[in-house]
């Protein structure tokens, strides 16, 4: 099994583990922005819009330099496809990948077999992929899981998908850094748990609205950080992403 995959398990003595950067935009933005970060930064996130514009040669060249690649494709569909997804996902380099968790446990099982199939057919053999549940977009709110015909609480339909898919064999989940906390208690000390909405104290927020700085976010029990524009729209990502692994050192 690959080491630094492992580490990444837990890897709070290196914050450059820790700190994912998500390319949401073109292929040549992306590239250019992986060059730019090359040396400095370990993992990279693809998420919809760049992979299916760009296709899985995207994950191979970043690869290509170093990177270990998160594709967050949330995969949502029958048992069946889900496998096939997971396992091609896996194929094409997927250090880190994502399912919704409401897909169920017979899909989530099937996700996790599909990852394992995958990574005992592609050639970069030895790398075991993270496989992580999506619990509750952070865009949604109890109206809207209302409007989808679930009425228990928000918190509550949370842990349930998250222990339903550390049960079926998930190594953890996505959630915002307000839910790290509890769900780092609930599933104890080995599982990942990567938090986007992560701001930089004195960052733009965006369009993020349940944002906390990125020591917050660790202290809360996040084993990872998605940061996206903090990073990829300043002048100078590498001093930017930099700068943020300073600000976890100190705190
Ligand atoms: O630019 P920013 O730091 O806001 O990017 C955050 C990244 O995390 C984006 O790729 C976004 O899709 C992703 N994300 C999120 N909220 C979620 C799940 C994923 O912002 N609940």
């Amino acid at each position: 099994m690959n080491q630094a995959v492992n580490q990444a398990a837990n890897p709070q003595d290196n914050p450059a583990e820790q700190v994912i950067i998500a390319l949401d935009c073109p292929r040549e933005e992306a590239m250019s922005l992986a060059q730019q970060l090359k040396g400095a930064a370990h993992w990279l996130k693809v998420g919809m819009t760049l992979y299916y514009a760009a296709g899985p040669s995207i994950v191979s060249e970043l690869k290509e330099m170093g990177y270990r690649v998160f594709i967050d494709l949330k995969l949502h569909d029958i048992p069946h496809q889900v496998k096939g997804a997971a396992a091609s996902v896996v194929k094409a380099g997927a250090d880190m990948l994502t399912v919704h968790g409401c897909g169920g446990a017979a899909m989530l099982k099937a996700a996790a077999e599909g990852a394992e199939q995958g990574t005992a057919e592609r050639a970069e053999q030895g790398h075991k992929p993270l496989l992580l549940a999506i619990t509750v977009l952070t865009s949604m709110d109890e109206l809207t899981l209302k409007q989808v015909g679930v009425s228990r609480e928000l918190e509550v339909q949370v842990e349930s998908l998250a222990l339903l898919a550390t049960e079926a064999g998930l190594d953890g989940v996505v959630a915002s850094p307000q839910e790290a906390q509890s769900l780092r208690t609930l599933l104890g000390d080995e599982a990942v748990i990567v938090t986007p909405g992560i701001r930089p104290s004195g960052a733009a927020i965006d369009d993020q609205s349940r944002i906390a700085t990125p020591a917050q976010a660790l202290q809360n029990g996040a084993s990872h950080l998605v940061i996206g524009r903090p990073i990829t729209a300043a002048q100078d990502p590498k001093a930017a992403f930099l700068a943020i692994l300073d600000e976890i050192r100190r705190a």
